[in-house]
């Protein structure tokens, strides 16, 4: 006989939860399959998929939930099964009767009883944390960055935010892309004919925005893989790409050719942490200076590609000073050949002389854009 649904929910979640957390696959990769073998339906897979990437955010609070009671190591399939009651007893509307009863039905053996008295006493325990960087569910170096970077309470409504699920925004043609991606599209301010250089094109979500508007794109990126999606999209959104594998700090493209050059930079991508559940555990704090680094490089070369009176135009999806302020600095320092044109209005706030949209302004992914045009 087959389990009732709301255990078989909670067996496919905590089989997704040992392979992204135990075996390191990421989420967004390694869910899609689970659900198709699951023989779930539609609202069942929706279920699972916000219980395993609510559980992957709150992490660390589920872990200090759980670690209060249990004093010795636990498989990864029993890890993941506490992780999975903890979220819905503390952060999910599911009752707490039906939390503990489907997750303790879907862990097998002899790790049944010990899961059930574990979920029962974090049930009745108040919730309670050790400090700031634990509630929130983030490593201690996220919040500390963002902290100095932004100021404690902007940084904490930011954090905040990225914990909870990201509205699901589609263009109108048939695109799923955020709000804040579509609109530094516009912000790069393309005409039919322009032509434009998108240096870090793929998945190709901006390169095929600006597509639309009759320009001639160039859409590049440095790993081939990638750019095959760059490719699929433009298929998709029936665009004309001119797509090419280049590494952007040497594009090998002609000096000073374009009226638009977009660098949409790899970044820690503190910004988009809603959208990636895992990926707050997959960075480290050394991430964001060596991006810097490479950004600045990429920014100097793409500054050569931009023809007198054409417009650069910087992009990243994360909030830190480096990759942001420190970006800006660098290229007022060593490109004075360029001038900064205001910075978007509302809800993006000054920041440098670019923009910054933090994710509580307008429940977006967080971005900073600055743009540039040459004397
Ligand atoms: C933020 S993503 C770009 C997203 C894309 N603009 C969109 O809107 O869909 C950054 C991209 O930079 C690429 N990248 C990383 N290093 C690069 C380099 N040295 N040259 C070119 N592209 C690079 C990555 O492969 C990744 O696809």
């Amino acid at each position: 006989m087959r389990p009732p649904a709301g255990v078989e929910v909670r067996r496919v979640a905590i089989s997704a939860l040992v392979r992204i957390s135990a075996d390191g696959a990421y989420a967004n990769l390694a869910l899609p399959p689970i659900l198709a073998r699951s023989g779930l339906d539609g609202r069942d897979r929706a279920l699972v998929t916000d219980l395993v990437y609510g559980t992957l955010r709150m992490q660390r609070a589920c872990d200090h939930l759980v670690d209060r009671f249990v004093v010795r190591d636990v498989d990864p399939d029993v890890r993941a099964a506490l992780r999975l009651g903890a979220y819905q007893l503390t952060f999910s509307e599911v009752p707490a009767h039906a939390a503990v009863s489907t997750t303790v039905g879907a862990v097998g053996g002899r790790a049944r009883g010990f899961v059930n008295a574990i979920l029962r006493r974090v049930a009745a325990a108040p919730v309670e944390y050790p400090d700031e960087a634990t509630r929130l569910s983030y490593p201690d170096w996220v919040v500390e960055r963002l902290t100095a970077d932004l100021g404690h309470d902007t940084a904490v409504e930011a954090l905040e935010t990225m914990n909870r699920r990201p509205e699901v925004s589609t263009r109108s043609d048939g695109y799923i892309q955020d709000r804040a991606s579509q609109w530094v599209a516009d912000l790069v301010d393309a005409d039919a004919g322009d032509r434009i250089a998108d240096l870090c094109s793929a998945p190709g979500g901006k390169a095929t925005a600006l597509a639309h508007t009759g320009a001639r794109v160039v859409a590049a990126d440095l790993r081939p893989a990638r750019v095959g999606l760059v490719r699929d999209n433009a298929e998709r959104t029936e665009v004309d790409l001119d797509i090419l594998v280049t590494d952007a700090t040497r594009p090998g493209l002609r000096p000073a050719a374009f009226d638009r050059v977009l660098v949409d930079a790899p970044c820690s991508g503190l910004g988009v942490l809603r959208r990636r559940p895992d990926a707050r555990w997959r960075l480290d704090a050394a991430a964001v200076e060596r991006l810097a680094e490479l950004q600045r490089r990429i920014v100097d070369a793409a500054a050569e590609l931009v023809r007198p009176g054409g417009l650069l135009v910087y992009s990243v999806c994360t909030l830190t000073g480096p990759e942001t302020l420190g970006v800006d600095d660098h290229l007022a320092t060593h490109h004075p050949e360029f001038e900064p044109l205001d910075p978007p209005d509302a809800p993006w706030i000054p920041h440098g002389r670019g923009g910054l949209l933090l994710p509580q302004a307008a429940d977006t992914d967080g971005m900073m854009v600055l743009r540039l045009r040459r004397r």
